[in-house]
This record gives structure tokens, C-alpha cells and sequence, in this order.
């Protein structure tokens, strides 16, 4: 009988490579590189300065020239692409969000200022209207308040094709309009632009972790309560996220992202078995908020939390993740590597 077999010693030691730290090493299936890492960035008006986003502990909006010291920084410790989010003045927004598209406006010159310092840094433009109405929704809306998709979808192909004219690498929409990659990557083609990148925020969903970027770029207030509900995913829903990948790919997408981050890693893994595809995930605003409170009171250790945070995106099958914290694990994994 196979119990008196074994009765002397377990089939087998499940233990006996996790003993040493080099066959721990030797077995690892999934690594966390700077290569991963995607950092997201708010951006202001002004000179010499940066201001501190309460609800991020850690992050703060930066003038240009502080991005361009940040981005030296990115290039030095090995991080492939830097994202941008404007904060715009109020009286800059309108219903209609033209700033969005002014070729000399504040993501404009900010893509070409990092373009001349370091070329080498890829740029991520976010193609979406949130932070240029008045009103704090990510599109043109209606009398009821309903964000009309096709209206929208045209000032977003005029948004992105700014953003390729002044040279940014990727444009990643984040609004969730039917149809908008098909537009924008038709435009991009008809203007020229053949080798920019699409990263398609494909599954994104009408999430509550999303408030502490609202208050960082200005427009939790512009929302009044609002939620975006009749365009972004419902948090009840995972065949719907692939099809919404499934359609971006379609019509042009390079890459397809999944957003939120952790409470979303099941969509993450299907969606990387399912299509192949550079799959990415947003760490959003308000993941990074409920690490650093914890951290911050001493709950939770900071490195390896953040460290296991972001590895196990990886093993859920994501290529890269954007994260605040791209720059603190970047600069970890680059000391590392010099110890000696
Ligand atoms: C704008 C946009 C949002 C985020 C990225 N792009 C907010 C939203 O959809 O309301 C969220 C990022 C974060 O929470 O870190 N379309």
C-alpha cells in the first residue's frame, strides 16, 4: 500500500529548493526588471517647482524642467518610457477641450523637451479629455450629461495626431470611446506617422481606485461626485475586458493594457493566454495610496511589499506595468546591481 511505502518520509520535498537562497535563484520563474516599468508623471505649468499630491504621499506635479531632471534620472537607472498626465489651468478647460490638441500646449512641449534632452527615453502620451472640460469626464458630453462617442472620438484623433507631431513615441488612449484605436490608427497612418505605437487601455474599468489621480491632475472637483460608468468597464464583468482587447487589436492596437492593477490580475492572465499580445497593467493611483499609508505607519515593510506588489503582475503574465513607484524600484535594482 502506497500509505507504508511512505510511511517513513513525504513522496516528495517540496522544501528542498526553497533551502538555499541560490536554488530559490536557480528556479525563479518570474524577475522583476527595470525594463517593466513604466513611470507616470503629472506635469504643470511653471518654473523650478513641485508640488506635493496629498492623497499620493511620494509623488508630486512637476514643471518642466524638474520632468526633465526625473527623466535623466529614468535613463540612468534603466527605465524604457516615462508617461505623461497634465495638470491644466481652469480656465484652459472647456466643453469643447481644444487644449487637448493646441500644438504648443503643455503635454506638446513637454514631449518635445524630453525628446531633444534624451531620445532614448520613450514617451507615453495619455489620449483622453478628463483633464481639459470643465465638467472632468473623459469626452464631449450631451445635454443629459451622456459622453457622445463618435464626437469625442474626433477630437481625440486630433489629440493624438498633436501628440505624434511633436514626437511622442506611444499614444495610449485611456477613454474607452467604441471605435477610437480604428480612428486614431487610421489618422496616424494617413498623417505619416506609421511607426507610432498604440498602447490601447483596452480593459479599464469604471473603478473607485482612481480618486487620488482625479484630486492629482484637478479634476475630481470638475466631476462633482460624477462616475463614468456608461463608458468604462464594470468591475462585474472579465469576458467583456477580452472583448474590448479583442477589438483593439483589431483595429490597430500595438500593446493593450488592463487597468486597475491588482484587484485585476485575473483579467491580466487571461488576457495574456488568450491573445499573445505585449500585455501591460496600471498600478493605478489608488493602489499606490493603500501601499504608502501602510508603509507609512509602519504596517507594511516598503521594499519588499512594493517588490512582491509589482513581481506578481509578472507571474500573472503582464509584459510591463505602469507604476509610481517605477522610479524608487528602478533606482533599488540599479544600487543592486553596483554593490560592489
Ligand atoms: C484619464 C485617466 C485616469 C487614469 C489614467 N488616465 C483617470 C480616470 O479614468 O478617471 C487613472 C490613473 C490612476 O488612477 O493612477 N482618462
Amino acid at each position: 500500500m502506497t500509505q507504508q511505502i511512505f510511511a517513513h518520509f513525504p513522496a516528495s520535498r517540496m522544501r528542498r529548493l526553497r533551502r538555499h537562497d541560490f536554488s530559490r535563484r536557480l528556479v525563479a520563474e518570474n524577475k522583476l526588471t527595470a525594463d517593466d516599468l513604466i513611470y507616470p508623471v503629472f506635469i504643470m505649468e511653471g518654473e523650478n517647482e513641485r508640488e506635493a499630491v496629498p492623497s499620493m504621499p511620494g509623488v508630486e506635479r512637476l514643471t518642466l524642467d524638474q520632468l526633465l531632471i526625473e527623466a535623466g534620472l529614468l535613463v540612468k537607472y534603466g527605465v524604457p518610457v516615462i508617461a505623461l498626465f497634465p495638470v491644466i489651468a481652469q480656465e484652459k478647460k472647456s466643453l469643447l477641450a481644444e487644449e487637448a490638441y493646441h500644438p504648443n500646449g503643455l503635454v506638446q512641449r513637454a514631449v518635445k523637451a524630453l525628446k531633444a534632452a534624451y531620445p532614448e527615453l520613450g514617451v507615453l502620451t495619455d489620449v483622453a479629455l478628463d483633464p481639459y472640460t470643465t465638467h472632468g469626464q473623459d469626452g464631449i458630453i450631451d445635454a443629459e450629461g451622456y459622453v457622445i462617442n463618435d464626437t469625442t472620438t474626433d477630437i481625440l484623433v486630433k489629440q493624438a495626431l498633436s501628440h505624434a507631431a511633436v514626437g511622442a513615441d506611444i499614444v495610449a488612449p485611456s477613454d474607452m470611446m467604441d471605435g477610437r484605436i480604428g480612428a486614431i490608427r487610421t489618422a496616424l497612418e494617413q498623417n505619416g506617422f506609421v511607426n507610432t505605437q498604440i498602447m490601447a487601455y483596452s480593459a479599464k474599468y469604471a473603478s473607485s481606485f482612481y480618486g487620488p489621480f482625479r484630486d492629482a491632475v484637478g479634476s475630481s472637483n470638475n466631476l462633482k461626485g460624477g462616475n463614468k460608468k456608461t463608458y468604462q468597464l464594470d468591475p462585474a464583468n472579465s469576458n467583456e475586458g477580452l472583448q474590448e482587447v479583442a477589438l483593439d487589436l483589431q483595429e490597430g492596437a500595438d500593446m493593450v493594457m488592463v487597468k486597475p492593477g491588482m484587484p485585476y490580475l485575473d483579467l491580466v492572465y487571461r488576457v495574456k493566454q488568450h491573445f499573445g499580445v505585449p500585455t501591460f497593467a496600471y498600478q493605478v493611483s489608488g493602489e499606490y495610496a493603500m501601499l504608502q499609508a501602510a508603509i507609512q505607519n509602519g504596517w507594511l515593510a516598503e521594499k519588499p511589499a512594493i517588490m512582491e506588489a509589482l513581481l506578481c503582475f509578472k507571474r500573472a503574465g503582464a509584459d510591463g506595468i505602469l507604476t509610481y513607484y517605477a522610479k524608487q524600484v528602478a533606482q533599488w535594482l540599479y544600487e543592486e546591481g553596483h554593490k560592489n
